[in-house]
């Protein structure tokens, strides 16, 4: 039977342009979906452009665009923002495509079929820039001494008819789920934030608007579009197919995993369940909510004018560094700070230093005194055989840490095992082995050899392009680049590229 695994991240509003936020949750499912795919699972990974709604619509107006062109102009720059990063996305979905527009209206009639839509009237707050309905209640006083919603965003009162999702219905059966599958919201923390707010009783949600048109019109009532909420959640069945259940993509459904940050896990924890509920189809496995990323310090903000585009720091910095300080700094569910100061030192002391110079000294190493091929395995002592150990060990452990997303943790496994590798170098000396004991030598760089095959194997998934190169100067072929192949020793013997550094040190540029 085929392993499948079906991730996703938020698909973004096209509002403004891609920032380093959008590029972080990426990275993170690319990871995953790179990682489960070596592990042998057929893999679905999804992203892509929520293009509908009033604030996707005030921001072409404020462009003097039409609503359809400016949301082509931003979806085409999250595109190109996702080639920089090297995103291996499998579909990218844009809710101005007919296969979405049609897999939202089948959803609403199912939603309609089934009893749970209604006719009525909405009167309440509403935050444009969250897209959000507010209750009075949870509404707080702003800078300026008015109402505003808790995440500071700015409130209007809004009254129309509307069409009503009766989500009060779902309330128990909601905290049923939270009970019976503490794994679905993750992290821990985050859950119980969502489970108060269930238990203090859900109002309906209005799930269509009539003051604007930049919407997926509601089936047989084309006066109305749909919440953007409702429609943008969509997208998560319209890639599989729904509602054809022959499609061969639905074979992927339910998803594995919502990756999201934690401004919208209402969204996806409490609406979401609950439209699938109604809908009769089979919940997510997991929504995993992660932290914020502040900016040197400082929220970021267009006002700030301190959004950062992760094109610029890639330029900067490369690729992979970026990557890896994103993975690495962020740790499990928290919130983290992006500095200068913080990704050179991430670049210099853990990629250059311990990873970069263990690879480049091992292999100078093998070019100079094993005439550039790859030793054969020797007889093992005590010190090998334990260094050995710990690196088979690490593609199982990593898979069980990706699988809760704790992808700070796998990274520090790998580390630990860098870290024992430099220790063993220092000790082992080999250098030193050459005029000595050339055998033990050989058996020494052969050791090392292969625990860089695990390490650079294993980190992939985070730096695919530095790795790319690292795997090509061990030898290691492409097709051999898999944890199944993993099991199969290069044989020795093998000719090796001249090796060269693979991470750079970073040097500030000399302030002029
Ligand atoms: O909410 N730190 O889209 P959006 C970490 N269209 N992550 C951040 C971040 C930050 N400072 N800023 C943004 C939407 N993100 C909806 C989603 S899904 C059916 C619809 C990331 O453009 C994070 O993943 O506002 C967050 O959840 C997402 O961008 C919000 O993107
Ligand atoms: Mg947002």
């Amino acid at each position: 039977m085929t392993r499948r695994y079906y991730v996703t991240t938020p698909i973004y509003y096209v509002n403004g342009a891609p920032h380093i936020g959008h590029a972080y949750t990426s990275v993170a499912a690319d990871a995953i979906a790179r990682f489960k795919r070596l592990a042998g699972f057929d893999v679905f990974f999804l992203t892509g452009t929520d293009e509908h709604g009033q604030k996707v619509e005030q921001a072409a107006e404020a462009k003097g665009m039409q609503p359809q062109a400016f949301a082509d102009a931003v979806a085409a720059d999250f595109r190109d923002m996702y080639d920089t990063m090297d995103i291996s996305y499998d579909d990218f979905i844009r809710t101005t495509e007919p296969r979405h527009v049609q897999a939202a209206q089948a959803l609403w009639k199912k939603l309609e079929e089934n009893g749970h839509i209604y006719l009525g009237a909405y009167e309440g707050w509403y935050a444009t820039r969250d897209e959000c309905f507010y209750g009075e209640e949870e509404l707080i006083d702003g800078p300026d001494g008015r109402k505003v919603a808790p995440t500071g965003a700015a409130v209007e009162w809004v009254k129309e008819p509307s069409y009503f999702f009766n989500l009060s219905k779902f309330g128990d059966r909601l905290l049923e789920l939270y009970e019976t599958r503490p794994g679905f919201i993750e992290p821990a923390s985050r859950r119980n934030e969502v489970k108060s707010f269930v238990k203090q009783g859900l109002r309906d949600l209005s799930v269509s608007r009539t003051s604007f048109n930049w919407g997926i019109p509601v089936p047989g009532d084309p006066k109305h579009v749909m919440y953007v909420w409702v429609d943008a959640l969509a997208n998560y069945l319209s890639t599989v197919g729904y509602p054809d259940e022959t499609a061969a993509r639905w074979a992927f459904w339910p998803p594995n995993l919502h990756l999201v940050g934690k401004d919208i896990l209402r969204f996806h924890a409490i609406y979401w369940p609950a439209l699938l509920m109604a809908a009769d189809l089979p919940l997510p496995e997991r929504v995993f909510s992660h932290g914020w990323w502040t900016i040197e310090g400082q929220k970021m903000s267009k006002s700030l004018g301190n959004v950062v585009d992760p094109r610029d720091l890639v330029k900067t910095f490369g690729l992979d560094a970026i990557r890896f300080f994103l993975m690495r700094e962020m740790p499990f569910g928290g919130d983290s700070d992006l500095s200068r100061r913080a990704i050179i030192m991430r670049m210099n002391v853990e990629l250059a230093n311990d990873l970069g110079n263990l690879a480049q000294r091992t292999l100078s190493q093998v070019a100079r005194n094993c005439e550039g091929k790859l030793p054969a395995q020797g007889k093992q002592t005590d010190e090998d055989r334990e260094l050995l150990a710990t690196a088979s060990l690490l593609p199982d452990i990593m898979h069980q840490q990706i699988d809760r997303q704790a992808l700070t943790d796998a990274l520090e496994e790998v580390w630990k095992l860098i870290r024992a590798c430099n220790a063993y170098i220092d000790h082992q000396a080999p250098w030193k082995l050459k005029k000595t004991d050339p055998e033990r030598m050989a058996d020494v760089l052969r050791v090392l050899a292969d625990a860089l095959r695990i390490i650079a194997t294993v980190l992939q998934p985070y730096m695919p392009g530095s790795m790319d190169r690292m795997l090509t100067q061990l030898g290691v072929e492409k097709g051999e680049r898999d944890f199944a192949a993993l099991d199969t020793p290069l044989p020795a013997g093998r000719a090796l590229p001249k090796p060269e550094g693979v991470f750079p040190r970073y040097e500030e540029p000399e302030a002029s």
